[in-house]
């Protein structure tokens, strides 16, 4: 391996264990806002890799003590690091990725699990993009694509990470995906992913920052079946009220990533005048819920309607 440098960053394992209940969005939240990628639990602890771009970790390892001392009751004494390379990473998360069933359709598998091609089955490669069922919000989000994707739809997937949602999507039987990402070395990982799930032709990987007015642009040009966004909240609420207007009269749109904490601006956020919710849930604090557009009335046209 070569030496570490500014430019490339070197990775901080970190292991804490679990917070008191209630606690668990908010240490996850933090450890996020410190660049964690690929928080999981591990037995009785927490384990999260941070990217450090500085040879020397103690910075890093003193900022992220005062980050769970101020959002959590654990004790810092008892978080534990260690420096890892890049391959020691690959092997943690083969480990980490154990094969698990997502949805009654969809088993979720680490790419070195053998066996046939089989749609449903979703091998996943390491990468340290957000994207495998170890998080909540994708859980929930796997767990509800089964409910609601219907064979030959047209789906678009905001942040798509590793790409698992749009894959997902894709092996239950939706045309098209296109899956957008803003996050490079996420799209490199959401490319390789749809190469071992053999659904290249059907998802789309789009490396772009998604705004409100590139989802105007969208909604104008397509028809679109169903919409999925799992978003930090920094990210999905700015683009919540276009994200609702995407799907048509009809589709769908799942939306994950909130905690629960933010759910009243989210809903406030939302339009109801556009759609009606079906199920939500909220699993170790963190938000997932799931509506339906409604149909437009033809004496409302789309640009009387408030807000728009
Ligand atoms: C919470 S992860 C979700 C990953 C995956 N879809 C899942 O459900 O596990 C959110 C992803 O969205 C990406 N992202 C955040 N804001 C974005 C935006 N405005 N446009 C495109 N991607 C965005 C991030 O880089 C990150 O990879």
């Amino acid at each position: 391996m070569s030496p570490p440098s500014r430019d490339s960053p070197q990775w901080l394992r970190v292991t804490l264990p679990p917070p008191p209940a209630g606690e668990g969005f908010l240490l996850v939240d933090a450890l996020h806002r410190l660049g964690a990628r690929h928080i999981t639990r591990r037995e009785d602890r927490i384990v999260a890799l941070l990217a450090c771009h500085d040879p020397d970790p103690r910075e890093l390892v003193a900022d992220l003590r005062a980050a769970v001392r101020a959002s959590t009751s654990l004790g810092v004494e008892s978080i534990e690091w260690s420096q890892i390379s890049e391959s020691e990473i690959d092997e943690a998360w083969q480990r980490d990725v154990r094969p698990f069933q997502a949805s009654p359709r969809l088993r979720v598998v680490p790419s070195n699990s053998v066996g046939p091609r089989d749609p449903s089955v979703l091998r996943l490669s390491p990468s340290l993009a957000f994207g495998t069922p170890s998080h909540p919000t994708t859980r929930s989000c796997l767990e509800l694509l089964d409910s609601c994707v219907q064979p030959g739809e047209r789906l678009v997937d905001v942040g798509t990470g590793s790409g698992i949602l749009a894959i997902a999507a894709a092996l239950l039987g939706a045309a098209h995906i296109e899956a957008y990402e803003a996050d490079r070395s996420a799209c490199r990982a959401a490319i390789r992913n749809r190469a071992l799930n053999h659904v290249e032709s059907r998802v789309e990987v789009i490396e772009a920052r998604v705004t409100p007015e590139s989802l105007r642009k969208l909604s104008d040009s397509d028809r679109i079946d169903g919409v999925s966004a799992n978003l930090e909240p920094a990210a999905l609420l700015p683009l919540i009220g276009s994200l609702a207007r995407l799907p048509r009269p009809g589709g769908w749109i799942l939306l994950s990533g909130v905690p629960r904490a933010e759910l009243p601006t989210l809903r406030e956020s939302l339009g109801s005048e556009l759609l009606d919710p079906v199920t939500e849930r909220v699993v170790d604090g963190w938000w997932t819920g799931l509506w339906v557009s409604r149909p437009r009335s033809p004496r409302e046209p789309e640009a009387d309607r408030p807000g728009h």
